[in-house]
């Protein structure tokens, strides 16, 4: 209505100044009134100066002639023919593509609007690419949904991560297409982009050691160097756009969910895990207990034949013994006393320190995982099954040579036996006699060569 009565004005103005004279052709905004002249001037792509709107307007929809009574319909407005580089990239993206039942992608105006572009703000990544959230939410509601309640979404963080960093702008690409920035294997780095930059002062504290760590980790180097598809990257763990604390109960980060966030690829240990001693308390809610990462781990996880892993051979008694030779904890749980001198003691520790892996460490009785007291018939530690466990490296026929010595752990009280402290009492009075005895025989011997020179 408004541009009916518009054209209707500005043709009673035409007929008053008469005809012949030459009138200059009506203005885009006498007609199109709904938009402001002095507003749209100060757009990108308004030339500053209100009254030489008209220019502007044509930069973008051409030259054709306008009358009194309004004119042809323009040809469609192409950005491209100004914007090549960014028509051309985003010709690429996965937002350019046709789409079944779709007339057409994703173009420059769903994004950017058509007569409000503002520049955009340049800077370090994140740096105003806030405001770029706003153009990607208008269709993708629950990726922002997800992205805004989460840690980068609720951040005060001037930089902080916002679609753009994740997805690119232009280059929006399917998270399959393997050069896209959020493919899996290219999570990691995306990510680092910003938890390895040394320059930060945003993150939190002490966060940029863990994620280095992944890089050097069994599951970062899978990625890195084997291109492994089905190895953990930070989404696996993180999630990708509601990405909450550990603290935060819901997280699957948190204590309670770890064992279940591991077991989504290695069910199998899982399983044996949750049906273990420590599985069994765990479900029962102590804390005591360890998890996954407590053995492993968040970041810095490696295989067990890696010697700097926490479940390399030798390094497993002081895992164990963290908590088993902890007397607090001991004595809260009500656990049977063992203290760490009684496997390092034996055959088995004293030469696991010395750095042999192939005698038993707790693990290689006790399994890794599925741990069970060894009054479960089921354990491995349980008498009926010690044959088996200590003959997977005592091959002897005759299993009664390593079979005889007893109990494994000894007590502080069975140690104490008298029997025991005076066969202990005798062999250090031999061992020193010996070593007195033999020390004095050298020094004489020595004396008497010297003399005799
Ligand atoms: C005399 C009045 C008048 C003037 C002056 C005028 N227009 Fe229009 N314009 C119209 C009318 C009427 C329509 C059709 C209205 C509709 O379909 O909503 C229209 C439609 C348009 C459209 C939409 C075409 C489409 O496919 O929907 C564009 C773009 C446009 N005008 C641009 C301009 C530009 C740029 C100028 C200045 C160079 C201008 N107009 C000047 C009256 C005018
Ligand atoms: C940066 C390029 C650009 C400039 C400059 C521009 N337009 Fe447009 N205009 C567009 C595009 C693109 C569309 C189509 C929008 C869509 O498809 O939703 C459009 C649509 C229109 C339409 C029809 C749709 C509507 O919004 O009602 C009119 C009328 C119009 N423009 C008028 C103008 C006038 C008047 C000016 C100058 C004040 C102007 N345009 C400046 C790009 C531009
Ligand atoms: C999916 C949304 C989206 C689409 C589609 C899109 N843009 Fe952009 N564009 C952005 C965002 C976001 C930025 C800011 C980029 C940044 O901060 O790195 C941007 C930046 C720009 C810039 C300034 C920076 C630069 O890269 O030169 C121009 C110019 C631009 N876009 C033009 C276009 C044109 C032309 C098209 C259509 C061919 C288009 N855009 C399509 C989202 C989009
Ligand atoms: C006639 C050429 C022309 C056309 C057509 C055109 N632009 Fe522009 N555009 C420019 C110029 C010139 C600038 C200003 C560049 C500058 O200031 O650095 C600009 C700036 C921009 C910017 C801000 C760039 C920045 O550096 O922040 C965006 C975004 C943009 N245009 C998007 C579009 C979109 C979307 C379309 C189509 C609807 C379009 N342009 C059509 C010439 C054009
Ligand atoms: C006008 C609506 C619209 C806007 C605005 C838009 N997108 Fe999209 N986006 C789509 C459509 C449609 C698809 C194609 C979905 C498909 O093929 O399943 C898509 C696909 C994507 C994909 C690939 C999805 C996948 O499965 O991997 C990503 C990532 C994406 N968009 C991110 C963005 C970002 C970032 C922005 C803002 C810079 C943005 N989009 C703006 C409509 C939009
Ligand atoms: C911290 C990085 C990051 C940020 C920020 C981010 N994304 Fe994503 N996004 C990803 C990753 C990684 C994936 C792939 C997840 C996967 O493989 O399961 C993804 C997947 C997607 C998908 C396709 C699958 C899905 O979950 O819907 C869309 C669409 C998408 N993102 C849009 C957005 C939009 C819109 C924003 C901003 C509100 C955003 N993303 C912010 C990293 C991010
Ligand atoms: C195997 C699962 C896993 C992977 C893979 C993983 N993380 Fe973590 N991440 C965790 C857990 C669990 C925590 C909680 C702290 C802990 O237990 O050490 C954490 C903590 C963090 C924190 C610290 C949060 C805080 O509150 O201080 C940041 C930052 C982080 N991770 C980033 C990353 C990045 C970036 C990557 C990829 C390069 C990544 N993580 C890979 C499991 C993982
Ligand atoms: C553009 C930079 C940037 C990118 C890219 C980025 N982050 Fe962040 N991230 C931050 C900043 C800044 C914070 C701190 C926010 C705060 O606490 O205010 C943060 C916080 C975090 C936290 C801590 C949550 C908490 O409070 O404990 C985790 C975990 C995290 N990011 C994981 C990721 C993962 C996973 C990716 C990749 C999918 C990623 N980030 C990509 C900048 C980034
Ligand atoms: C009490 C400490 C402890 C806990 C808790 C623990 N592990 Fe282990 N894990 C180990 C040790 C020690 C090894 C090395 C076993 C060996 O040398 O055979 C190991 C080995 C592994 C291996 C290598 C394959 C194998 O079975 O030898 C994987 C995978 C693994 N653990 C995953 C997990 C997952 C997932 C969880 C949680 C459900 C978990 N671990 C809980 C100590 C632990
Ligand atoms: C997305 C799947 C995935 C998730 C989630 C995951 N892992 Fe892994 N993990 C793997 C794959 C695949 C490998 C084998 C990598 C290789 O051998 O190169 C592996 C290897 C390991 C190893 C080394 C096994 C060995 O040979 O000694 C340990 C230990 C381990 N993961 C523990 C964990 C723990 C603890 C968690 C939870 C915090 C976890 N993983 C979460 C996939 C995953
Ligand atoms: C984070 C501390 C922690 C670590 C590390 C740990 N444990 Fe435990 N373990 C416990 C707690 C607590 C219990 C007792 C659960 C209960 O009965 O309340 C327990 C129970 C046991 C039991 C049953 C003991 C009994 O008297 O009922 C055995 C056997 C055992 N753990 C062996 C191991 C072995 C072997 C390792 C190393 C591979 C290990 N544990 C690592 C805390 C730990
Ligand atoms: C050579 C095999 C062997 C090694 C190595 C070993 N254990 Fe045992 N452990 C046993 C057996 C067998 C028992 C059953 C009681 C006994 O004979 O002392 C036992 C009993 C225990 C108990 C008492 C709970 C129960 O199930 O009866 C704990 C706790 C324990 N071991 C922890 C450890 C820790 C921690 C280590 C490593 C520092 C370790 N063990 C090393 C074989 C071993
Ligand atoms: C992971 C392999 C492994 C397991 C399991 C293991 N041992 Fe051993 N043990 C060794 C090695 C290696 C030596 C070094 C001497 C040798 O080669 O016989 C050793 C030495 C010994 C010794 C002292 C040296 C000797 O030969 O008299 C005794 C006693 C012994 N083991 C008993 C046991 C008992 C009992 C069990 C089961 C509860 C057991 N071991 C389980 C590897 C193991």
């Amino acid at each position: 209505m408004k541009r009916l009565a518009c054209v209707f004005g500005v043709a009673i103005i035409a007929l008053l100044a008469g005809p012949g004279r030459a009138v200059a052709q009506p203005g885009c905004l006498d007609c199109h009134d709904d938009m402001e002249a002095e507003a749209f001037a100060k757009t990108v792509h308004g030339g500053g100066d209100a009254a030489q709107v008209d220019k502007a307007c044509r930069a973008c929809h051409g030259a054709f002639e306008v009358t009194d009574d309004g004119h042809d319909t323009p040809d469609p407005v192409n950005c491209g023919t100004c914007h090549q580089d960014s028509a051309k990239v985003t010709a690429g993206s996965v937002h350019h593509a046709q789409r079944e039942g779709e007339t057409r992608g994703v173009g420059c105006v769903d994004c950017h609007g058509a007569h409000g572009i503002e520049k955009v703000p340049e800077g370090t990544p994140g740096n105003g690419r806030r405001a770029a959230n706003a153009m990607c939410a208008k269709c993708h509601k629950v990726a922002m949904e997800e992205h805004a309640t989460g840690r980068h979404g609720m951040s005060e963080s001037a930089t902080v991560a916002t679609c753009v960093d994740c997805h690119g702008a232009h280059d929006v690409l399917d998270r399959k297409d393997p050069r896209s920035r959020a493919f899996r294997l290219n999570q990691a780095a995306t990510c680092a982009a910003c938890h390895l930059d040394p320059k930060r002062t945003d993150l939190p504290e002490g966060s940029q050691k863990m994620v280095a760590d992944y890089f050097s980790s069994i599951h970062g180097l899978a990625v890195a160097k084997s291109g492994l598809l089905v190895s953990a990257t930070c989404v696996d763990c993180h999630g990708s756009h509601h990405i909450v604390g550990q603290k935060d109960p819901e997280s699957q980060l948190s204590r309670a969910n770890i064992p279940a966030l591991c077991g989504r690829c290695h069910l199998g240990v899982e399983t044996l895990y949750r049906e273990s001693v420590h599985g069994e308390f765990f479900a029962r809610g102590n804390t005591d207990v360890p998890v996954c990462t407590d053995c492993h781990e968040s970041h810095a996880i490696r295989a067990k034949w890696d010697p700097q892993s926490a479940s390399y051979a030798t390094n497993v008694p002081e895992l164990c013994l963290k908590c088993h030779a902890d007397q607090a904890l001991i004595a809260r749980n009500g656990l049977t006393e063992m203290r760490s001198e009684t496997y390092n003691r034996s055959y088995h520790g004293a030469a696991s320190r010395l750095g042999d892996k192939t005698v038993a460490n707790c693990a290689s009785c006790h399994e890794a995982h599925d741990i069970r007291r060894s009054t479960d018939p089921k354990a491995a530690t349980h008498a009926s099954n010690l044959h088996q466990t200590c003959g997977r490296c005592h091959k002897s026929d005759d299993p009664s040579a390593w079979m005889a010595i007893g109990r494994i752990h000894l007590t502080t009280a069975q140690e104490s036996h008298w029997v025991a402290a005076l066969v202990q009492h005798v062999y250090w009075i031999l061992i020193s006699f010996t070593m007195v005895f033999f020390v004095g025989f050298i020094l004489l011997d020595l004396r008497r060569h010297f003399r005799n020179r």
